[in-house]
């Protein structure tokens, strides 16, 4: 089964795409850590990424569309997660046109839904490691020996962008931009389109995540 996973900014996007990477073998494609590596790694789409990040707004989609459709093309089998792409309709029909050219198909588009309230305590908690991106939170799921990651070892680090004011930023760019997708997959049918209650513990979006999947709800 092939997902996208949308939402806004905290919802639980990436903490959801690792456990199904863990237990169902799945492979996260999330254009927001992608961005985050090259970054890192100073290569030229990280130069070209960077501000855009930095200043919590979209990276152009001629740049995002191209990556995508490289990860998407260089899977071979695999299921996959799409974490943070498609972003706005462009986008969107881009990743049909990608679809279509490499015989691939969306399974089921979820829309993880949590309110404004918990998600900024969510991003300011937020902790993420800078080797691997595994997600952690500061309450809720603190790395066993602080600022080390558990999965790697590498350092654990608070995202440039999760300050109040690009945080901001990025609720605005999700609004503007990516809210308007809940449309446009609403219109694909509810065998397709699924909204999730995001609130609770992961543990517990994990479970109404994979019930649908099992076609149980
Ligand atoms: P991206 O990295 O995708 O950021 P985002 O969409 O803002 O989403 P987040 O990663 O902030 O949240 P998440 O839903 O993954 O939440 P998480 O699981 O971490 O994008 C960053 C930037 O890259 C963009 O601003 C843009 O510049 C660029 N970009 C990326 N994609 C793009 C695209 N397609 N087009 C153009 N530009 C693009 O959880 C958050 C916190 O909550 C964590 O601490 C976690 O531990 C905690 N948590 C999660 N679930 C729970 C729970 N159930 N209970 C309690 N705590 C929880
Ligand atoms: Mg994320």
């Amino acid at each position: 089964m092939n997902l996208i996973l949308f939402g806004p900014p905290g919802a639980g996007k990436g903490t959801q795409s690792q456990l199904l990477v863990e237990r169902q073998k799945m492979k996260q494609i999330s254009t927001g850590d992608l961005f985050r590596a090259a970054i890192k790694n100073s290569t030229s789409l990280g130069k070209e990424a960077k501000g855009y990040l930095d200043a919590g707004k979209l990276v152009p989609d001629s740049v995002t569309i191209g990556l995508v459709e490289e990860e998407l093309g260089a899977l071979k089998g695999t299921k996959f997660i799409l974490d943070g792409f498609p972003r706005n309709v462009a986008q969107a029909d881009a990743l049909a046109n990608i679809l279509k050219k490499t015989g691939k198909t969306i399974d089921k588009v979820f829309f993880v839904e949590v309110p404004i309230n918990l998600l900024l305590g969510r991003l300011a908690g937020r902790r993420v490691c800078r080797t691997c991106a595994t997600v952690y939170h500061i309450e809720s799921k603190p790395p066993t020996k602080e600022n080390v990651c558990d999965a790697c070892g590498g350092e654990v680090y608070q995202r440039a962008d999760d300050k109040e004011e690009v945080i901001r930023t990025r609720l605005e760019a999700y609004e503007t931009s990516t809210r308007p997708l809940k449309e446009y997959y609403k219109a694909k049918g509810p065998q397709t389109y699924v909204e999730i209650d995001g609130t609770g513990t992961s543990e517990q979006v994990f479970e109404r995540l994979t019930r649908v999947m099992q076609g149980k709800s």
